[in-house]
């Protein structure tokens, strides 16, 4: 009996990698002591968690950042630098998302990591956040929609995501501590839709909490949004942690353990240690922290440790590798596919190399390189091709490069941003989006002097261009292009590549024409004096910042249709030198398994003589309401590869949420019976065939 008993106990289930996941944390969980569980609760430094020896928990590595392994978290290593997600929101492309999420993953097993700080989910409700660049789009379902798949990518390789930052921190000014005076209406239609789909659909294994106040509660301690909301309704089952330093201002260790955060970054000597041992202790004994919500939270970490295999034999995981030829090509693939080619008046481009004898570049990005910088997403690449470095290779032994303007056949002026303060980068945000220095004035002596100026923007947030967009005959939008972007630029000016990219935000003509740029209470927000120490303290300030989301649900292009404000260049454009006709639309009701669906037909044909790729964006626009709703909104979108002459049927499956709205006095979504409008086109204001459909009911029966 007793010889029985000492076997069980000696059998240590939890390393067994055989057995249940559940079963291996129950059982780990058990064995721990008070003390071993709080030791969890904060890093040992700033990129692992603590180990516990007598239990053999090794630590967990954690790893920036959403656009490659950065070197500050990965002891300095040089890794593969993809392009910032703003690019790889203008993709419009899943299977590249997930391709990019799984080679993120590869580069972090490399690095010996088993968490990746990303995808950076955040909307880009201002173009002149500082991290922009960082986040995908303005638009909720393009965000969701690429945001699963990288999650599902990174995750394939048994690499737990981090979907970061959880919610609404949507500037960097008083970012540590900013109170968001947000609606329901506005978090439950555009800022929880990706997060709420990492978890749903992605099954994420990690959230990052954020550093700014949600309608008055800090977000590591808001028990509201954490427990209620991500746990409760959505069903989130893995771990969530502060983002670095976030706990500073909270009220206290007991608010943090009981909204649910387990994991307080970062930890050693700067760490801020609100759920030190001794405090957890003394809220434990205080009666403030239940061991039962602590071990809630410690077995959220342990199963994320399980999924990433920290107990398993290595050969059991997936391996990793870095900088391999294929995530390099991968990182040239998603530049190909998300840059924009913006303007090209008269066939501007592609340049022929046939026709030309020089060439000439100039501006001042275009030499220069972005991997590094930026702030926690900065990545060290092994190699970056600057604009120059592309160009001038493509046309070595063909063309003469230049520096006399006038004498060349075509220029191509590189502008745009840098990872800056009040550029793109982390901890400012624009004052503006006027480019810096004297560029308005250069490109425009630029293309005094030679017509047939090319305008190379190298920025991650839109810049104003009334100044001279209309003197200038092609304008490429190059964002930050990973580390083959200047290959990837000179492709697209020479033709070797057709752009297919399309803008995941919209372009204001002026900062002002923004939703969220009404005036200084809806952007930066009310802000208290403070001095010089207080200002480069990450403390949240007291008395709080508030800034307010008086825009609602109309953010971006939902506010531009809806007011009928002329953008610069509207959310969805970007040209190709094919053109697409798209055939008439159809429609058909489907149900199966007790879901009812609309299912929605259209032929796209590329009627140009090379072969090219097609965003085909779904909006729908409930025509008639009883709540103000935007004057349309995303529900679908495809892109299509095509051969000239070739054409491919596409079929959007249209659910009865893609017709609902959040209505704030019933605090849910419904789907009011009535009129919609289902558009489809090439942009937000390209819509190139329209079919009204009367909805009987929830069931999605038509009159
Ligand atoms: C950023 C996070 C980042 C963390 C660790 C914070 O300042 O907001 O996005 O992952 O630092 O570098």
């Amino acid at each position: 009996m007793d010889s029985n008993k000492d076997a069980e106990d000696n059998f240590t289930l939890y390393l067994d990698p055989s057995a249940p996941i559940e079963a291996r944390v129950e059982d780990l969980l058990k064995r721990m002591t008070l003390d071993e569980k709080c030791s969890l609760c904060v890093g040992k430094s700033f990129w692992k968690t603590r180990p516990v020896k007598r239990l053999s928990i090794p630590s967990l590595g954690l790893t920036d950042g959403p656009h490659g392994v950065g070197p500050h978290s990965s002891g300095w290593k040089r890794n593969t630098y993809f392009p910032t997600l703003i690019c790889m929101g203008a993709t419009f492309n899943r299977q590249l998302a997930k391709q990019f999420g799984t080679a993120l993953a590869e580069e972090t097993r490399a690095c010996g990591k088993h968490q990746i700080l990303g995808p950076g989910m955040n909307i880009q409700r201002s173009p002149a956040c500082g991290r922009t660049f960082e986040y995908l789009s303005e638009d909720p379902y393009l965000n969701k929609e690429l945001a699963k798949e990288i999650i599902a990518g990174i995750q394939s390789r048994r690499i737990a995501a981090c979907a970061k930052h959880f919610i609404v921190n949507n500037q960097e000014t008083r970012r540590f501590g900013v109170n968001v005076n947000v609606s329901k209406r506005a978090l439950h239609e555009i800022y929880f839709p990706a997060f709420k789909a990492a978890v749903e659909e992605g099954g994420v294994w990690s959230v990052m909490a954020c550093y700014n106040r949600i309608n008055g509660k800090l977000g590591s301690e808001h028990q509201h949004i954490l427990k209620d909301i991500l746990m409760d309704e959505w069903g989130f089952r893995g771990y969530v942690v502060s983002d670095w330093f976030a706990t500073k201002g909270t009220s206290g260790t007991s608010d943090v353990v009981n909204a649910g955060l387990t994991l307080e970054m970062p930890g050693g000597i700067l760490g801020i240690k609100r759920l030190k041992k001794k405090k957890i202790r003394a809220a434990i004994e205080r009666g403030e922290v239940s061991e039962s919500t602590l071990d809630e939270n410690i077995k959220r970490l342990l199963r994320v440790m399980f999924l990433v295999g920290l107990f398993d034999d290595e050969s059991s995981i997936p391996p990793g590798s870095r900088n391999t030829p294929e995530h390099v090509a991968l990182s040239r693939k998603i530049a190909e596919e998300g840059m924009v080619l913006l303007k090209n008046n008269d066939s501007t481009l592609p340049l022929n190399v046939d026709e030309m004898k020089t060439i000439a570049i100039t501006g001042p990005n275009a030499g220069k390189k972005k991997g590094m910088w930026g702030g926690s997403s900065e990545v060290w690449p092994p190699f970056e091709i600057t604009p120059r470095d592309g160009i001038t290779s493509r046309v070595k032994d063909k063309l003469r490069v230049v520096s006399d303007v006038q004498q060349a056949d075509a220029v191509i002026y590189v502008g745009g941003l840098g990872h800056k303060s009040g550029q793109d980068a982390e901890g400012s945000d624009k004052k503006s989006l006027e480019l810096p220095k004297d560029q308005a004035s250069e490109i425009l002596e630029t293309v005094r002097a030679n017509p047939r100026t090319i305008v190379v923007l190298v920025s991650g947030s839109p810049v104003a261009m009334d100044d001279w967009i209309d003197q200038v005959p092609a304008v490429i939008e190059a964002w930050y292009g990973g580390m083959e972007a200047g290959s990837v630029i000179a492709g697209i000016i020479f033709g070797d590549v057709n752009p297919s990219g399309k803008l995941p935000i919209t372009f204001p003509k002026k900062l002002s024409d923004s939703p969220a740029h009404a005036s200084e209470r809806t952007f930066p927000g009310i802000l208290t004096k403070r001095r010089f120490w207080q200002r480069i303290s990450n403390k949240p300030t007291k008395p709080v910042d508030n800034v307010y989301y008086d825009e609602g649900i109309f953010v971006g292009y939902r506010h531009f249709d809806t007011r009928c404000i002329e953008p610069l260049f509207p959310f969805g454009h970007g040209l190709s030198y094919s053109t697409f006709s798209y055939g008439p639309v159809t429609m058909k009701r489907k149900n199966s398994e007790g879901k009812a669906r609309m299912e929605v037909f259209i032929t796209i044909t590329n009627d140009g003589i090379v072969k090219g790729s097609e965003t085909v964006q779904l909006y729908v626009t409930d025509v008639e309401s009883s709540e103000s709703r935007p004057e349309k909104e995303l529900k679908g979108f495809h892109k299509v590869h095509l051969e000239p002459g070739e054409g491919e049927t596409i079929r959007f499956n249209l659910l009865g949420e893609d017709f609902s709205f959040f209505s704030e006095k019933q605090g849910k979504w419904i789907l009011e019976p009535g009129e919609f409008s289902i558009k489809i086109g090439a942009s937000s204001r390209d819509i190139r065939q329209e079919k009204r459909v009367t909805i009987l009911d929830t069931q999605l029966h038509v009159k």
